[in-house]
C-alpha cells in the first residue's frame, strides 16, 4: 500500500508528534511544533547521533555555539554574497518560486530526452539547473513555457534573481547596517572560526572532529512538504579535520559511517536510501568531493543528508578575513599545514520525518487495515505502555508502572477498551505494552504484548525489567 504524505501528516498531528501551533492567531505558515511524542522521538534521534559519533569515537567532541555570531563570519564564509537561491516571480499571480526547482521538475518531465533537448536548444551542458547562470534559468523557464505549479497555467516569468537566504536582525537599539547580525544559517561555521581555541584547549592532534547540534535559520523561498524544508530547523553537523591529501579517504570513511548510522542504528530500510556523488560541475566551489545521501520520501528521492569534503576553504577564508594564523603544526611529521575538513551534515527535523515515513506501516488484519509505526525500540518515544485491563486494578498497575519508569520511558493509561488502547499505542510506535489483569497479578505476573507481531507473553513482574531490556537490544 503506497503511503502518501497526507497520511504521515495526519498521523503526526493526531498522535501528538508535530503540530501547527499558534493556531489561535491563524498559525505561522511552515512553522511546526513538536508535541510530547515528537519531542521525545527527536531527542532520541539526537542522542543516538551523539552516542554514535561522539561517545563511541575517541577522536570526536561535542560543543555548542551561539546562534548570533560576529557578522564578519558570514562575510568570510561567502554567505553574505553567495548563500542564495534563484528566485522567480509569476507576474500573473504574484507568486514566488525557486527557478531551479521548477526546472528540475521540467527535466523530470522531459525524462530521457532532457539533456539532448536542453543542450541543443539552450546550450546547457548538464541537468543541474542550480549550476546554470541566472539568465540561462530565465531563458529556459520562458522558452519551455514552464507552468506555475499552483495555477497550472503558463507563468509570466520575471528574470530569475538571487535571493539571500539569511535572516537578518539587529543588535543594540538602532536598526541600521552597523547593527545588523545574522541568525546562523548553518551550525558549521562557528567550528571553523573557533578552530584555534578548540585546538589549544583540547590539546587534540589531527585527525579529530567537532560535533554540534543546534538551530539554524534560512528564509527559504519555497518551504514545504511538512517538516522537510522549513525556515527554522535543527542541524547535526560534524567538522572533521584531517591532513591535506588524506581528505578523500576520510570522506569515504565518513560516507560509510553515516550510512551505517541510518541503517544499523536508526534501522531505516536500506532500499529507501541511495548515495549520490556530485558530478564535477555540481560540486560547490570549495569542495573536492560531495555525496548526498538521498531518501525515497513519498514525494520522491530527496537529499536527506550530505557528506562534503570542504578542503581548506573555510579555514583559509577565516584566516584571510581575521588575519589570524589557523594553521596546524603536525608534531609527528614535523610540518605545518592548514587542515582539510570533511563535513557530514544532517537536518534533525528532516531525519525525524524520514524515521516516521520509514516506519509507517499499513497491514491488512481481519479484512481491516492496521496502521502502526514500526519504530526501532531505540528511537520509539515511549518504550512501554502500562495498562490495567479494568480501572479497578489501577493501583496495582501503577506499581508496575513505577517499577518500569525507573528505567524506561513509559506511560500509563486506563481509558478506553484494551483494543482501542493498543491501536493508539501502535500508532505512536510503542514496541511493548504491559497489561495487568487481576488473576495474573495475583500470581505475580503480567502480560507483555508485542507491537509488530501482536503476540503476547506472560512474564513475572520480578523479571519484567530484565525481560524488556533484552528485547530492546
Ligand atoms: N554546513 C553545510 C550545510 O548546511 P546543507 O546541505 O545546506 O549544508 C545540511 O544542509 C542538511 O541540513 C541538509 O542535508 C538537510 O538535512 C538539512 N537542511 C538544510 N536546509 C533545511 C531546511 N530548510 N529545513 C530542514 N532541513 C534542512
Amino acid at each position: 500500500m503506497k503511503v502518501e504524505m497526507k497520511d504521515i501528516v495526519e498521523l503526526s498531528k493526531a498522535r501528538w508528534f508535530v503540530y501547527a501551533w499558534s493556531e489561535i492567531y491563524g498559525w505561522l505558515a511552515n512553522s511546526w511544533d513538536y508535541g510530547p511524542y515528537g519531542s521525545l522521538l527527536k531527542e532520541n534521534i539526537k542522542n543516538l547521533w551523539i552516542k554514535e559519533f561522539v561517545q563511541k569515537k575517541d577522536d570526536m567532541m561535542l560543543l555548542d555555539s551561539s546562534i548570533l555570531l560576529n557578522p564578519k563570519v558570514w562575510v568570510a564564509s561567502w554567505h553574505v554574497w553567495w548563500f542564495s537561491d534563484p528566485l522567480i516571480d509569476d507576474k500573473n499571480t504574484n507568486e514566488r518560486f525557486r527557478a531551479d526547482k521548477l526546472l528540475e521538475d521540467l527535466i523530470e518531465k522531459l525524462w530521457n530526452n532532457a539533456l539532448n533537448h536542453l543542450q541543443s536548444t539552450y546550450w546547457v551542458n548538464n541537468l543541474v539547473p542550480e549550476s546554470w547562470p541566472l539568465e540561462k534559468q530565465t531563458e529556459v523557464m520562458r522558452g519551455e513555457k514552464v507552468k506555475n505549479p499552483n495555477s497550472g497555467k503558463e507563468g509570466n516569468w520575471t528574470e530569475a534573481k538571487k535571493f539571500n537566504l539569511m535572516f537578518k536582525t539587529f543588535q543594540w537599539v538602532t536598526e541600521d547596517s552597523t547593527a545588523t547580525v545574522y541568525m546562523r544559517p548553518e551550525t558549521a561555521q562557528w567550528i571553523f572560526v573557533d578552530f584555534p581555541n578548540v585546538l589549544r584547549t583540547s590539546r587534540r592532534k589531527i585527525p579529530f572532529g567537532v560535533a554540534q547540534v543546534g538551530k539554524a535559520f534560512r528564509n527559504e523561498i519555497t518551504p514545504g512538504n511538512f517538516i522537510f524544508r522549513t525556515r527554522e530547523f535543527e542541524q547535526m553537523e560534524i567538522e572533521y579535520f584531517c591532513e591535506p591529501g588524506k581528505d578523500l579517504e576520510t570522506h569515504a570513511t565518513w560516507k560509510a559511517d553515516c550510512k551505517n548510522f541510518l541503517v544499523n542504528t536508526l534501522s531505516l530500510k536500506e532500499e529507501n536510501l541511495r548515495l549520490r556523488d556530485h558530478e564535477a560541475d555540481e560540486l560547490s566551489h570549495y569542495s573536492n568531493a560531495t555525496t548526498d545521501i538521498e531518501y525515497k520520501f513519498p514525494f520522491g528521492w530527496w537529499e536527506l543528508r550530505w557528506v562534503a569534503d570542504r578542503t581548506d576553504f573555510d579555514l583559509k577564508a577565516h584566516m584571510s578575513e581575521s588575519k589570524q594564523d589557523m594553521s596546524y603544526f603536525d608534531p609527528v611529521n614535523n610540518k605545518k599545514y592548514v587542515p582539510y575538513v570533511i563535513e557530514p551534515s544532517v537536518g534533525l527535523n528532516r531525519l525525524f520525518l524520514t524515521v516516521i515515513a520509514d516506519a509507517y506501516t499499513v497491514e491488512w488484519e481481519w479484512e481491516e487495515t492496521r496502521t502502526y509505526l514500526k519504530l526501532d525500540p531505540k528511537v520509539a518515544p515511549i518504550k512501554v505502555w502500562v495498562l490495567p485491563v479494568v480501572k479497578k486494578i489501577g493501583e496495582d498497575a501503577k506499581k508496575v508502572y513505577k517499577q518500569l519508569a525507573e528505567e524506561f520511558m513509559c506511560e500509563y493509561d486506563e481509558v478506553w477498551t484494551i483494543g482501542k488502547r493498543y491501536a493508539r499505542f501502535d500508532e505512536i510506535g510503542t514496541p511493548f505494552c504491559v497489561t495487568i489483569d487481576s488473576s495474573n497479578f495475583e500470581l505475580g505476573n503480567v502480560t507483555v504484548r508485542f507491537r509488530d507481531s501482536m503476540e503476547q507473553e506472560i512474564v513475572a513482574i520480578s523479571e519484567l525489567n530484565e525481560f524488556l531490556r533484552k528485547k530492546m537490544k
